[in-house]
């Protein structure tokens, strides 16, 4: 899906963008999180199929999980799981 020059910068501060809208969503929503459903709607024209977001939150919680290590915990996974639903639904990802 990338271009094949310079899609590394695109792809590092695509994560790097997600993750600061991440953790606005999650806490104050100052701003940040509304670039999740701006994004989700501008990269139709990219021809990103909207479950890919919900893969790609999915492999930075899963990512953090292996990160963390015994760290993780079962109320930390229960409150990724609600925040991913809350977000789908807030950015029109299962539409
Ligand atoms: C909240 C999640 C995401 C954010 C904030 C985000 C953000 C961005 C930004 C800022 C750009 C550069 C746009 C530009 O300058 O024109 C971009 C490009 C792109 N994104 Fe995302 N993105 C997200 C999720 C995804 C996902 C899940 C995919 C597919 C797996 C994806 C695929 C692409 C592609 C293919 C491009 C074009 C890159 C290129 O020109 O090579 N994005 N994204």
């Amino acid at each position: 899906m990338f271009r094949t020059q310079g899609s590394e910068l695109a792809m590092a501060s695509m994560l790097a963008l997600t993750i600061e809208a991440i953790l606005d969503f999650a806490g104050q929503r100052s701003g940040h999180f509304r670039l999740i459903a701006c994004e989700v709607a501008s990269h139709d024209a990219y021809g990103t199929p909207r479950h890919l977001f919900t893969a790609f939150f999915a492999i930075i919680r899963d990512t953090l999980r292996d990160l963390l290590g015994d760290e993780w915990s079962v109320e930390i996974a229960q409150a990724w799981d609600a925040l991913l639903v809350e977000i789908e639904a807030f950015a029109g990802i299962a539409a």
